[in-house]
């Protein structure tokens, strides 16, 4: 599938290995169906996928969202009051950006790890705070036929534990910051799921770890696991799998994460930065 596969979005592809900017729409309308379908099969095509001056309210956002399925609540990060599936991603300026820092699939400690986030920027830093993503098909396809064969029988288990008990974590425990946690039963959990996994609608395999949640393969010590870990970690963001969006306001950017990895870069303190997030619930992998 190409940029010129669309009839009723224009597609532009960010680099050789993945991404894509879409334009002639507007989230905030009633999309007809198939300019609906051609988004998704474009996200499904390119990884993430970017839009360029829109204006959404909450219920446009929550709207648009909801057409991709049921929309998650998520158990530890506190959402908005009157739309609790919509995290304020809020970093003041003087301070340290210290959300989605770091590489990682949203929510991989889940059993069924988050389908993908749709992100609407409000407040844009004039530089910095861009938003890199790496494409695990990719990463997949590059190694060689023996780790494939060997990482295909593997499973992996991954716990929201380190992330979420951090120094930079635990601050945001019952505090009265910009982006608050409550405590949940879920960070205790270990959960398995596949190394090599396959995309749910198009079929194509994709390593599946990430630095943030993966704690060890199911059978093997943490100390065995490590070596293997930072290896494939490593290799899942190699520079010629990923692409970059620079946000500006108004801009909304959508990723797979049963395709992706991403992670917010911190190079911005001195600045403010605020987005709005919805998470669109996925499936067993
Ligand atoms: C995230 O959702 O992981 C953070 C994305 C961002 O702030 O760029």
């Amino acid at each position: 599938m190409t940029e010129t596969d669309f009839d009723t979005i224009s597609v532009k592809r960010l680099t050789g290995a993945m991404g894509a900017e879409i334009s002639g729409v507007n989230l905030a309308s009633d999309l007809p169906v198939q300019q609906f379908e051609e988004i998704r099969k474009a996200l499904f095509t390119f990884g993430a996928i970017g839009f360029r001056d829109q204006n959404l309210s909450f219920e446009d956002h929550y709207n648009f969202a909801k057409r991709f399925g049921s929309l998650e609540v998520h158990p530890i990060v506190n959402g908005m009051e009157d739309f609790p599936e919509i995290i304020k991603m809020h970093k003041p300026a003087g301070v340290a950006a210290s959300f989605g820092v770091g590489w990682h699939t949203d929510n991989s400690f889940f059993k069924k790890p988050s389908l993908g986030s749709i992100v609407y920027a409000e407040i844009i830093p004039p530089q910095g705070g861009d938003t890199l993503f790496s494409n695990q098909q990719l990463a997949f396809e590059t190694l060689s036929n023996g780790m494939k064969d060997t990482l295909r029988v593997l499973t992996a288990i991954h716990s929201a534990n380190d992330a979420y008990t951090s120094p930079t974590a635990m601050e945001k425990y019952d505090g009265d910051g910009p982006i608050t946690y409550k405590h949940s039963d879920i960070i205790a959990e270990k959960v398995e799921h596949p190394v090599i996994i396959k995309h749910p609608v198009t079929g194509k395999e994709a390593l599946y770890v990430n630095q943030m949640f993966i704690s060890h393969f199911k059978g093997w010590t943490k100390e065995e696991s490590a070596p293997l870990i930072d290896y494939l970690c490593a290799h899942a963001v190699r520079e010629d799998f990923q692409c970059r969006f620079r946000w500006e306001k108004g801009s909304v950017a959508m990723w797979d994460n049963r395709m992706v990895q991403h992670a917010a870069l911190n190079d911005y303190a001195q600045y403010e930065r605020l987005l709005y997030r919805i998470t669109v619930n996925g499936d067993a992998l």
